[in-house]
């Protein structure tokens, strides 16, 4: 069952956290996982303190006591879920529409893993959407240069983030460099962030039908 399984991910990565840590929290459905699995923990007398991805993880995190943070120079741990992600750990995040927070925690952070159920392991990321955060006031500018690199945006309709921006959700042509397309949206003005984690991801917990797989990255490329 995919909750299990999203469960059992999630408590692999947790495992990995040790007193004293800082720890960044994820967002969205596999990422409560932890911050419950971690709330249990605190509760229990671990010691840590927590930077949230989201306002979502923030209350979360609150409710169940796990001490927050604001971002520090450094995080220890980062664990969060992804919507794709391949064995070489490439992933594309943002469904929940939470990754320019993610992805500043992620580049934080001296670990990030990534966990998920097995229907998020792709042989080559690319078929899911991929998010774009944008300044409101650049939404019709970046939708255009995003449909000349070829990734059919559409607006999240009715979405606002929680830095008050919109999305642009985009696809790409399955064949597309996604190293050179990151570097692409990076550089467009009012473009604030994305939805594809190159380089970020160190490690993956994946569970399948109850059994747990760790895909690590080779040596961090940033
Ligand atoms: C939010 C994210 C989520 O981590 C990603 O969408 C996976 O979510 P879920 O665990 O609910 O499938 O990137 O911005």
């Amino acid at each position: 069952m995919i909750e299990t399984d999203k469960r059992l991910a999630a408590l692999a990565a947790v495992a990995e956290v040790r007193a004293g840590m800082i720890v960044g929290l994820g967002t969205g459905s596999t990422a409560a996982f932890a911050i419950d699995a971690l709330g249990e923990q605190v509760r229990a007398g671990l010691m840590i303190s927590a930077v949230a991805t989201s306002l979502a993880t923030e209350r979360h995190a609150r409710a169940v006591g796990i001490p927050l943070i604001d971002l520090p120079a450094t995080i220890d741990l980062t664990i969060d879920g992804a919507d794709e992600i391949d064995d070489a750990c490439h992933a594309i995040k943002g469904a929940g529409g939470a990754m320019l927070r993610e992805k500043i925690v992620a580049a934080a952070s001296a670990r990030m893993l990534v966990i998920a159920d097995g229907s998020k392991r792709v042989a080559r990321i690319g078929a899911a959407k991929i998010p774009v955060e944008v300044l409101p006031f650049a939404e019709a500018f970046v939708a255009a240069r995003l449909a000349d690199l070829g990734g059919a945006p559409v607006l999240r309709a009715g979405f606002v983030t929680d830095q008050g921006n919109r999305i642009l959700d985009c696809r790409f042509p399955v064949d597309t460099d996604m190293r050179a397309l990151a570097a692409e949206i990076a550089g467009i003005p009012g473009a604030l962030g994305h939805g594809l984690f190159l380089s970020e991801v160190d490690a993956a917990y994946i569970a399948s039908d109850g059994v747990v797989t760790r895909l690590e990255r080779g040596a961090r490329t940033r």
